[in-house]
């Protein structure tokens, strides 16, 4: 149980100083009772806000696909971000919602989002190794010794001392290639081409684990159940 006040603020209603004045106001209720004390501890499922249920009081995992054009960051410097296309109460949580890894601006697909910040780190360690599909299309046609490069272990990405992680590279056509990681490095996709003299021109993320887009269109996102990965 938390007070209400806190419940409002954390599930992004309102400042906890407005959620105060909204109580005081009579517009909350507890078990269909008008309450005046915002510091009353109160189970979610009995709060009301003008009549209505709280708006998700339990922890989000979604899966949405990212369009192209848009960042990962939280940063409004960075430009437009993901998070602009979920309910803007939703943008106000706290614990935030963050996303589970990053995609780069001009990479789109499959991309987790919660508020669960355990989730966040275990799935994004290393130790952790999840394999994410990704279809890339590259500017000129494969190479034949790139799936082995791919594979080897030994691949350097410019400015690291540390191999990748074998991927598996399939091709699906002289210049699209379908490539598997189990790590989540910085551009990874991307400078992995770029060490054999590749620009990849498009980059979509197919899977992460078992998860799949299915026909969720870009820019729309569905919910997951919360233990999904486990507990
Ligand atoms: N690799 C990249 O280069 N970019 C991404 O967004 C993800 C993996």
């Amino acid at each position: 149980m938390r007070r209400l006040d806190q419940i409002l603020a954390n599930l992004g209603y309102c400042s906890r100083r407005e959620a105060r004045a909204w109580i005081e106001a009579g517009r909350v209720t507890v078990a269909g009772r008008p309450v005046d004390d915002f510091g009353r501890k109160a189970a979610e499922a009995e709060v009301r806000v003008d009549g209505e249920p709280l708006d998700h009081p339990d922890p989000l995992l979604l899966l949405l696909h990212k369009p192209l054009g848009l960042v990962c960051s939280h940063d409004a410097r960075e430009g437009p971000s993901v998070y602009s296309l979920l309910p803007p109460r939703w943008q106000r949580r706290n614990p935030q919602v963050t996303s589970i890894g990053r995609l780069d601006k001009e990479t789109s697909g499959l991309l987790l989002l919660t508020d669960i910040a355990p989730l966040v780190h275990r799935l994004t360690s290393p130790r952790h190794k999840v394999p994410k599909v990704y279809r890339a299309t590259v500017d000129r046609d494969l190479a034949p010794e790139l799936a082995e490069r791919f594979a080897s272990g030994a691949l350097l990405l410019e400015g690291e001392e540390d191999p990748c992680a074998p991927a598996v590279l399939t091709a699906l056509g002289p210049r699209e290639a379908e490539i598997t990681l189990t790590e989540g490095r910085y551009h990874q996709v991307r400078r992995m081409f770029a060490a054999s003299g590749f620009t990849v021109l498009r980059l979509h993320r197919l899977r992460f684990g078992d998860l799949e887009l299915e026909n969720l269109a870009a820019g729309q996102w569905r919910e997951l159940p919360i233990n999904h990965f486990g507990r």
